[in-house]
């Protein structure tokens, strides 16, 4: 790269969101790396300059419109740049129909739907200065395999992730001639802190690992700027 490109990465303190940020510092990303609990965050912020990658921290509910707004103004006045845009947080609650409870519902749009849209209001000019430069800027929205096809008990959880596919499409189609690529990623199980009430049936160890996503991610960066990839699923056997 010419000079340092620069990436946020949401709910980067475990997990699939911590896989990608390291992929991303390997890469030769700054980081602005977000979650919602402070010491969960700095510990993992700690382990990312271990690895001598330059990283801002920023905590904070990304549900709310103030935690998006504190996230891309703290990283442009670190980085004033913007490449990659990683919205990776999101959470799951399982409830069968007549028991969704409203605070829950509101908790997962605002979380795994409403925070990305932000987002990118929020940052699209960022994107906009980086795709002119080299046509390659990225978001990458981490849906999931129950975005594709809807899954009982967590229905509001499937709902959310499908609008986020359908929003990537929407924004792919929206920016990138300006240069902005947009990219869902779909997964089914993957070995995180996310799918601790599931081992108990399908084990960690036959689980799609958050390594997985962050290779896939690393693909996304050095195709060259002509190559979309809308969306990449990634299947367990069998499934
Ligand atoms: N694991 C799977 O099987 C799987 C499959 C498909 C899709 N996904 C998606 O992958 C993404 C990452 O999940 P994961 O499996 O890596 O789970 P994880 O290890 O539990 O990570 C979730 C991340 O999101 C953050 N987060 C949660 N609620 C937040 C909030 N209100 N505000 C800000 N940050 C918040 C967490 O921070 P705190 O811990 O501080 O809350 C954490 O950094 C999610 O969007 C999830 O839906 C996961």
């Amino acid at each position: 790269m010419a000079e340092q490109r620069a990436a946020i990465v949401t709910g980067a303190s475990s997990g699939i969101g911590l896989a990608i940020a390291d992929v991303l510092g390997q890469e030769g990303y700054a980081l602005t790396i977000a979650a919602r609990r402070p010491e969960k965050l700095e510990a993992a912020a700690a382990g990312l300059r271990e690895k001598g990658y330059d990283v801002e921290h920023v905590a904070g509910p990304l549900g709310a419109e103030e935690g998006v707004k504190a996230v891309v103004a703290a990283h442009r006045e670190r980085y004033g740049r913007l490449d990659v845009l990683v919205n990776n947080a999101g959470v799951g609650i399982g409830a069968s129909v007549a028991e969704i409870d409203t605070k829950k519902l509101d908790l997962q749009l605002d979380l795994n739907l409403r925070s990305i849209i932000l987002f990118y209001r929020e940052a699209v000019d960022l994107l906009r200065t980086a795709g002119k430069e080299h046509g390659a800027a990225l978001v990458v929205n981490t849906a999931s395999i129950a975005g594709k096809r809807g899954q009982p008990w967590l229905s509001v959880y499937s709902a959310t992730k499908g609008a986020v596919v359908n929003f990537t499409e929407a924004m792919h189609k929206e920016l990138s001639a300006e240069g902005i690529k947009s990219t869902a990623l779909c997964p089914g199980f993957v070995d995180t802190p996310m799918t601790e009430f599931v081992k108990e049936s399908v084990p960690a160890t036959d689980m799609i690992t958050p390594g997985d996503i962050g290779e896939a991610v690393r693909l996304l960066l050095k195709v060259s700027p002509a190559c979309i990839i809308p969306e990449i699923q990634f299947i367990r056997p069998g499934d």
